[in-house]
């Protein structure tokens, strides 16, 4: 079952996504050649204090830390580490989430490293470029794979890959609700949209080919080709006229 948020849950999920985007706005500057990934997790501990927001991650399944890091050919689920340094030119995606309120934000976004060479720009902007396609599909009246069929026409157009373990996810009470959004589909499939459901829609994208791995960490998700893959996520509400951003500052 799909849950319909209350236009007054949409506002607590706002607050929580707001303090989401502002993190990213933080975490920017601190993004440079010579960053240990740990060094950007601690930074997400004292902000999580001087917001009093709760981790979303933190303890989900096990996994240890509030941000996920992910350097290059790693995918999604990066644990932040004293040893995995950011180096010139590497791209770097940071997926973060919290609770406020009872209610959950969360976002992704790939930063370039210094430097990056214009394949892992290109790569960079498709992604983004696909969440926006996807964003825009997230209408009432339209179906779920509307949002699936953008995301993955843009990319494929950009002649990268969508990853197809992972998936974007409804969210509100919990991090995770139904449905499962899938980052590739078919336009006119699946269950119609309507106001009031809340999605973070969030494309994993490679460079090479889909096919992913995961770490004997258990957690970090690589490309089985070692190519380089990008993410980027917002959590977003349908609205009566369209949509609505939730994870911005
Ligand atoms: N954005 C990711 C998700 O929706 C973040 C979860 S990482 C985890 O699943 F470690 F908490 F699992
Ligand atoms: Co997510």
């Amino acid at each position: 079952m799909i849950l319909i948020k209350s236009p007054q849950e949409i506002e607590a999920m706002r607050r929580a996504g707001a303090v989401v985007g502002r993190f990213f706005e933080e975490v920017k500057p601190l993004i440079r050649p010579g960053t240990a990934t740990w060094a950007l997790e601690e930074f997400a501990d004292r902000f999580i204090q001087r917001w009093g927001v709760k981790s979303a991650f933190k303890g989900y399944m096990g996994y240890p830390a509030h941000l996920c890091t992910s350097l290059n050919e790693e995918v999604v689920h990066g644990i932040p580490s004293k040893e995995r340094i950011a180096r010139e030119g590497d791209i770097l995606s940071i997926d973060f989430g919290v609770a406020l309120d009872g209610y959950y934000g969360d976002a992704a976004k790939t930063f370039a490293v210094g430097t990056v060479d214009p394949a892992s720009l290109r790569l960079m902007e498709a992604t983004e470029r696909s969440l926006y396609a996807g964003i825009e599909a997230a209408r009432p009246g339209n179906r779920l794979g509307d949002i699936s069929e953008a995301v993955q026409s843009v990319v494929e157009g950009a002649g990268f890959s969508v990853v197809r373990d992972f998936v974007g996810h409804g969210i509100g009470r919990s991090m995770h609700e139904e449905p499962q959004v899938p980052n590739f589909g078919t336009r006119g499939t699946g269950p119609r949209l309507h106001p009031g459901m809340t999605l973070a829609i969030e494309p994993m994208v490679n460079a090479g080919g889909w096919a992913v791995k995961v770490l004997k960490d258990g957690w970090t998700v690589v490309t089985r080709d070692s190519g380089w893959s990008a993410h980027f996520e917002h959590t977003v509400a349908i609205t009566e006229n369209g949509f609505r951003i939730l994870s911005l500052p």
